[in-house]
């Protein structure tokens, strides 16, 4: 698992306007230097996405929608297609457990959403998680399992090698507050979830797939600990939701990433 690249998305969820998100994205520009070893990736407002691609530097960050809908086009208001964003964003979080408990998005629908992405040239990141609920009752490994099935349905193994899964417990995500009490995982915790999706990626797609998908860690990360859930085990990089919003902190966690990826390159 050593010498892949990091994975550094921000997750603005419905914050910062337009003109915020690009003062932020330029900033974020002169701040950060592009490297082969780190992915830089932003998901802000889907309004703001069109005008960003249009002026980013795309050696330095790159561009994903917050979600996305799996019809190409047609009489469904209201919603953005993966056609749409076609050449706009290169990435989609798809599943995010914002998008499952507060709009009731289906296990279904999330499949349909990532074969959507994949089938316009957008790398799915996939977003999987128990609740405290879940976790209390050990079903995690459980709900793991049926969110991969149902996320990864019809898909070749080819396809997975554009494919990006976050692992996001829900309880330890900032706002999952809302949804029972919010605690922050320990690595081993972290180590334990990754290795339960490895070993059904390997189920599903072969050794080769479940040890070559990137899997991200995400849920309350900070400046503060980025670091520590870098150096778990199998994981490839984070995705970051509230601290992202923070410039400093943000590029804080990219530094760390850096160093990780340093790290593993001479070990
Ligand atoms: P958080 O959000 O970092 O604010 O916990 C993460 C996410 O929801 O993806």
């Amino acid at each position: 698992m050593t010498n892949k690249k990091k994975y550094i998305i921000a997750n603005w969820k419905m914050n910062f306007n337009v003109h915020e998100a690009s003062v932020y994205a330029h900033k974020l520009m002169a701040a950060v230097k592009g490297h082969r070893d780190v992915e830089v990736v932003i998901a802000p407002t889907m309004l703001a996405l069109q005008s960003i691609s249009l002026q980013l530097d795309h050696r330095t960050f790159k561009l994903a929608s917050q979600n996305l809908y799996w019809r190409d086009e047609g009489a469904f208001t209201g919603e953005v297609s993966a056609r749409h964003l076609r050449g706009v964003v290169s990435y989609a979080i798809i599943g995010h457990s914002e998008r499952r408990y507060t709009f009731h998005e289906q296990p279904k629908d999330t499949g349909l959403k990532v074969q959507a992405a994949v089938r316009n040239r957008i790398t799915p990141i996939l977003c999987i998680g128990e609740t405290a609920v879940e976790r209390e009752a050990g079903e995690t490994k459980m709900v793991l399992h049926d969110q991969l099935i149902a996320g990864l349905h019809n898909l070749t193994t080819e396809d997975m090698e554009n494919v990006v899964i976050a692992y996001e417990p829900v309880w330890a995500i900032s706002n999952g507050r809302d949804f029972g009490a919010h605690k922050t995982p320990t690595p081993h915790d972290i180590q334990e979830a990754t290795e339960a999706i490895r070993s059904q990626l390997q189920d599903l797609f072969g050794k080769k797939t479940a040890q070559q998908v990137p899997v991200l860690y995400g849920g309350s990360v900070s400046h503060a600990n980025a670091q520590s859930y870098l150096s778990v085990r199998g994981v490839d990089g984070l995705l970051v939701g509230g601290a992202s919003l923070k410039l400093e902190q943000f590029t804080t966690i990219i530094e760390a990433a850096h160093s990780s990826a340093r790290k593993e390159r001479k070990a």
